[in-house]
């Protein structure tokens, strides 16, 4: 049914054929303390760690006796590996204007941006929001928390002031680094105004950085806001990186769960370090002539690990860039990669399927000949985008590796590495270092290769989440109530004959579209908080070109009249509410949402009716639904 494309040769990868991953991936179940040993040599420690992994799940830590500083990693490592002169940052912003920074001119600008978060009190332990567009800013602020230890929970730029009101109370921030403006389709997205709103229900947060990017000067709250810039230019002194606890907080990043409240995922500093560092090394196969674009947000985990601290934990150069895909056209993404000679590429399926929509010769008037890797990430990715991506963006040289992963693990879990693992177009391929993943039957019992069953996770890796920030329970519950020892990671999948996993998608109410995880609770929760709204039911339906839509059923309040105008005044609350990448595909109204006889909503019915009249059916998604829809436990 599936093709094979053999892995490229190249004989001075990192893992250059099948038996050398073979080899190191049995060693590294094994023995695992040995084998993250030896990975972690390759680190900066204060004190080393002699004990590797302690513990088991869910309370393992990882080289809990050893302390290090993740941005102390990333700067001073390769300055003293010979990258001092080294670009670390190339950033292109929407309107074209560029801005480089080398690994010395990074530390120092992370020293500054460190000092400037002491003079305002912050330290270690602390919490910092930061909101700020695709500036180098961004990753300087998250360097800098890191720096002196204080806990960065970075919010996506696209979320709207209640969301970000919500994230930094529940983190307890009490410095926020936003940016008067950035920009996007030619268009300012108002980050400054968004926080000013949301700081108004934020008591804790008693200062306020202001990255500029705008000609107009940002308005500043007198007391409580400063200028980024004013501020590290004040700063003096070397700023010297806190050596803090192997599990000492790095960061906390929401995410969507089952519940209207999102979850605030804790990563703790060298377990993600080494997680981060190992990953970005071996599957991207990271040398020093690399310039290597990732395009995902610093909002998202995929921009925490593979934009920031992997590629730098690897020394590599990191093209950043600030906008839209189809700013000013459809071809900028292959502009970028042939001005700034791009190696490595690293997308979404979301995104290929936009690409392939707008049309080959935006790709194909381009010089694409610096290409030598691509990657795939945040959904499955229908075979038809992956020999696309592969003929048309790789030139049918490029080997692309499929990375399957989560905003919980921190780093990726599934993948082919490049030049040793054939890639099977579909298929995120075999687990990585140290991890043994498992396909159960609900009732825990092994599925049989071929068959749909529970993805599980059946050992601690060093860069999985810690805790739920402020809800160790939920914690427990989501993650290892359902089959106690092992992490439940809430997807479907299939192991082949082979060994190869292939994605289904969540079996819990969480959508993924165009990459980004949505829960269904939490639109739910905003709907019914609109005047019109008695009851309100989300689920998701196929798209071609977003993966899943968010299509909502609302129950309307008596004597409220519906028509189009109510239905995209809904769309646009859910947008205020939650930010314009939740805004439902489709509204439609009922008279009443179908239950069970506990008064559960039946989801899965409401899932065909949004399915059924979907007018273009892609076969495999929908079978994937229906499988699915079996696996889920919470319906009757
Ligand atoms: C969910 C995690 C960390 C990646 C960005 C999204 C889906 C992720 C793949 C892939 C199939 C994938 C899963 C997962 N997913 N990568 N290569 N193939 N599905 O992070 O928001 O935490 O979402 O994204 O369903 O559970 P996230």
């Amino acid at each position: 049914m599936s093709d094979v494309f053999p892995a490229p040769s190249r004989p001075d990868a990192s893992f250059p054929s099948a038996e050398s991953y073979r080899a190191a991936y049995t060693r590294s179940l094994e023995d695992p303390a040995g084998f993250f040993g030896e990975a972690a040599a390759d680190f900066l420690w204060g004190t080393a760690p002699t004990r590797i992994v302690s513990g088991s799940l869910p309370d393992a830590r990882w080289f809990e006796d050893g302390t290090t500083n993740l941005a102390w990693n990333c700067l001073e490592r390769n300055e003293d590996r010979g990258r001092a002169d080294k670009l670390a940052i190339v950033w292109e912003g929407e309107p074209g204007e560029t801005r480089t920074l080398t690994y010395r001119a990074l530390r120092d600008e992370v020293e500054r941006a460190a000092a400037a978060l002491q003079a305002l009190g912050v330290e270690t332990g602390d919490r910092v929001g930061i909101y700020l567009g695709m500036v180098p800013e961004a990753v300087v602020a998250m360097l800098a928390c890191a720096r002196l230890g204080a806990v960065h929970t970075v919010v996506f730029g696209g979320f709207a002031a209640d969301a970000l009101a919500d994230r930094l109370n529940d983190a307890g921030a009490k410095v926020l680094i936003t940016q008067d403006g950035s920009y996007r389709r030619g268009a300012v997205v108002p980050l400054k105004a968004n926080a000013d709103r949301a700081l108004e229900r934020c008591p804790a947060v008693q200062a306020v950085l202001v990255v500029r990017r705008l000609a107009e000067p940002p308005v500043l709250v007198e007391g409580r806001d400063h200028d980024w810039s004013t501020a590290l230019a004040a700063a003096s002194g070397p700023v010297a990186p806190v050596l803090v606890p192997a599990e000492h907080p790095l960061f906390i990043l929401y995410t969507s769960g089952t519940t209207g409240k999102p979850k605030g995922v804790l990563h703790t500093t060298a377990g993600y370090m080494v997680g981060a560092g190992l990953t970005a090394r071996h599957v991207f196969d990271l040398r020093d002539d690399d310039v290597y674009f990732c395009t995902a947000d610093v909002g998202w985990i995929t921009g925490h690990t593979y934009v920031a601290y992997g590629p730098l934990l690897a020394g590599a150069t990191v093209l950043l860039y600030e906008g839209a895909p189809n700013a000013p056209d459809e071809s900028r993404m292959w502009r970028l990669v042939e001005t700034h000679r791009v190696t490595i590429f690293y997308t979404a399926p979301t995104a290929i399927r936009a690409f392939i929509r707008w049309g080959d010769h935006h790709v194909t008037r381009h010089d694409l000949g610096s290409l030598r890797l691509l990657g795939s990430v945040g959904e499955p990715i229908n075979p038809e985008a992956w020999r696309w991506y592969h003929r048309v963006v790789g030139g049918g040289r490029c080997p692309i590796v499929d990375t399957w992963w989560q905003t919980e693990t921190g780093s990726i879990m599934l993948t082919s590495l490049p030049y040793a693992v054939a890639a099977k177009p579909g298929s995120c391929a075999l687990p990585f270092f140290g991890v043994e993943p498992s396909v159960l039957r609900p009732d825990g019992h092994p599925a049989a290769d071929g068959e749909a069953g529970l993805l599980v996770l059946d050992r601690p890796m060093p860069s999985l989440l810690r805790t739920v920030w402020g809800d160790d329970e939920r914690f427990r519950a989501t993650y290892f109530s359902r089959f106690p020892g092992r992490y439940f990671t809430g997807d479907g999948a299939r192991r082949d004959a082979d060994g190869y996993y292939w994605i289904l998608g969540r079996v819990d109410d969480v959508l993924n579209v165009s990459g980004h995880r949505l829960g269904t609770a939490e639109v739910e929760s905003a709907l019914v908080g609109h005047p019109a709204v008695a009851e309100a039911a989300a689920v998701g339906r196929p798209d071609e070109l977003t993966g899943e839509a968010l299509v909502v059923f609302v129950t309307p309040k008596a004597s409220v009249t519906t028509d189009d105008a109510l239905a995209r005044a809904l769309a646009d609350h859910v947008a205020t509410e939650i930010g314009k990448f939740a805004r439902p595909a489709s509204v439609r109204f009922a008279a009443s949402l179908p239950k069970t006889r506990s008064g559960k909503i039946m989801r899965r019915l409401l899932r065909d009716v949004a399915a059924g009249r979907a007018t273009t059916g892609d076969v495999t998604t929908l079978e994937d639904m229906s499988v699915l829809a079996a696996l889920r436990a919470d319906e009757e």
